[in-house]
């Protein structure tokens, strides 16, 4: 039997073991996935702390629930490693490691290079590979490729090479690896073919001739969400000068069985996907000569967004005789979306950043953060604020950045003085008009 029969069987079989770099919002739940379908795991990850709290049943992402991964780790289905050596020990390895911006908003490539290295020099023959990191169309081919086939194995017959993009959705309860189509390009026919058996194993596989496709069709989903929530961005600007409910025109307009897709403003753009991804198709189209007018565009207006939020609670202190200088204000929700625990990005960051420039005491509240860690841009050391009627009631203003379910947005408002809210959140809380201010 050829490598590639070989390792079908063992997928289609499960005795192929998957090892999984990156143990973080994407590559933990990929994991837990990979491990109830039948496959032995391992997953790799350079944070010995995240794999120690693993192995002792500790999971370090809310929305993540450790029961399957202690149920794996018992039943010999998986285990945790800073150990890279034993990659060999792998069949399938996927690689889910972080792919940010640098401070001049272009590709950091460092974690992937990193990686990529570490696999080449383990790779043995017959291994898969597949790059699930988002990234610009043309890595899988011009980065990772050259330096695993840099020690004379080539891809296709020796080893397989994939990109897969991940489209995890933390907190959504719909939605999981099981039931989203996983989309797959191969770096050659064969390599396509073997990653595909993989990804149908635990979900459908939908293949597109490329790496370069598959690539491309990741940034394409998010630029497509970061160019709409910018159009409702600047959408609602507009209604509340015109005095129009955005959220109301939104819904009804949701109700056009065909042709609409309802997206919903807010705050400004966070996570680790929306405002990063687009910027790496940016800089690739630079090599192209070609300017992305729409993706420029869209983040401009998104970027703008936690401005209008600022001006927006000026303007409200303003009405009631107070300056921003010397308000205290509290910010309810750091969080980059509801019901996680995950604040990459988030737009609280630059709200509180610009509140205290302006002079504001700044405080918050986030049930699943309790405390700011020092960040890239940011370096709050700060520790959440109990929601008590005490603390709401001494704020000058609240804003709700973060609409979390666990908020009781009409106790929040009975409480509170005046209310900034930037999510709809107080929607249908009768009688408290002239406190809340909508931005
Ligand atoms: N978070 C999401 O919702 C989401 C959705 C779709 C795609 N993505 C993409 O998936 C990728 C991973 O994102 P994430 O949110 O899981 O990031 P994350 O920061 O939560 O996790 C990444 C993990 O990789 C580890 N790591 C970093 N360098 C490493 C190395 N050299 N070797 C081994 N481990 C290493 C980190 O310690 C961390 O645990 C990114 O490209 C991201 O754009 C994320």
């Amino acid at each position: 039997m050829d490598r590639k029969a070989q390792l079908m069987a063992m997928i289609e079989d499960r005795t192929a073991t998957v090892g999984i770099i990156g143990l973080g919002y994407v590559g933990l739940p990929l994991a837990t996935h990979f491990g109830k379908s039948g496959f032995r795991v391992i997953g790799f990850d350079l944070d010995s702390g995240k794999i120690e709290r693993l192995l002792k049943g500790e999971s370090y992402i809310r929305h993540v629930p450790i029961e399957p991964v202690t149920e794996m780790i018992r039943t010999g289905h998986f285990d945790a490693t800073t150990d890279f050596d034993r990659l060999r020990e792998a069949d399938c390895i996927l690689i889910c490691v972080p792919t940010p911006l640098t401070d001049k908003m272009e590709p950091d490539l460092t974690y992937l290079v990193e990686t990529t290295e570490t696999i080449a020099t383990r790779l043995r023959a017959g291994q898969l590979i597949v790059l699930e990191s988002t990234t610009y169309p043309g890595t899988t081919e011009e980065m990772v490729l050259p330096r695993l086939q840099g020690g004379g194995m080539e891809a296709g017959k020796d080893f397989f090479l994939a990109y897969s993009p991940e489209r995890e959705d933390p907190g959504n309860k719909s939605f999981s690896a099981s039931n989203t189509p996983k989309v797959v390009g191969g770096v050659t026919p064969s390599c396509m073919t073997v990653a595909q058996i993989l990804y149908d194993s635990i979900t459908h596989a939908v293949t597109v001739s490329s790496a370069r496709a598959a690539e491309m069709v990741k940034i394409l989903e998010n630029t497509y969400r970061s160019v709409n929530i910018a159009l409702v961005n600047e959408l609602k600007v507009l209604a509340h000068k015109m005095e129009i409910d955005i959220f109301e025109v939104i819904n009804a307009a949701a109700t056009k069985p065909f042709g609409y897709s309802p997206f919903y403003p807010g705050p400004g753009l966070g996570g680790h996907c929306i405002p990063i991804d687009p910027f790496y198709l940016s800089w690739k189209a630079r090599e192209y000569d070609f300017t992305t007018r729409f993706i420029h565009l869209a983040g401009e207006i998104n970027v703008a967004m936690p401005s209008y939020v600022i001006e927006k609670t000026v303007e409200a202190l303003n009405r009631e005789r107070k300056s921003m200088k010397g308000s205290r204000i509290l910010i309810l929700g750091v969080a980059y979306k509801k019901d996680v625990d995950d604040e990459r990005e988030s737009p609280s960051y630059v709200i509180m950043k610009m509140l205290r420039e302006r002079g504001a005491e700044v405080s918050y509240n986030d049930p699943w953060i309790p405390q700011l860690r020092p960040t890239r841009k940011y370096d709050f050391r700060m520790k959440s604020t109990p929601i008590t009627p005490k603390n709401l009631a001494d704020a000058d203003a609240v804003i709700i950045v973060t609409d979390h379910s666990a908020y009781d947005f009409a106790d929040i408002v009975r409480h509170s003085r005046l209310v900034i809210d930037t999510r709809n959140a107080t929607k249908g809380i009768a009688g408290a008009e002239n406190k809340i201010v909508m931005a």
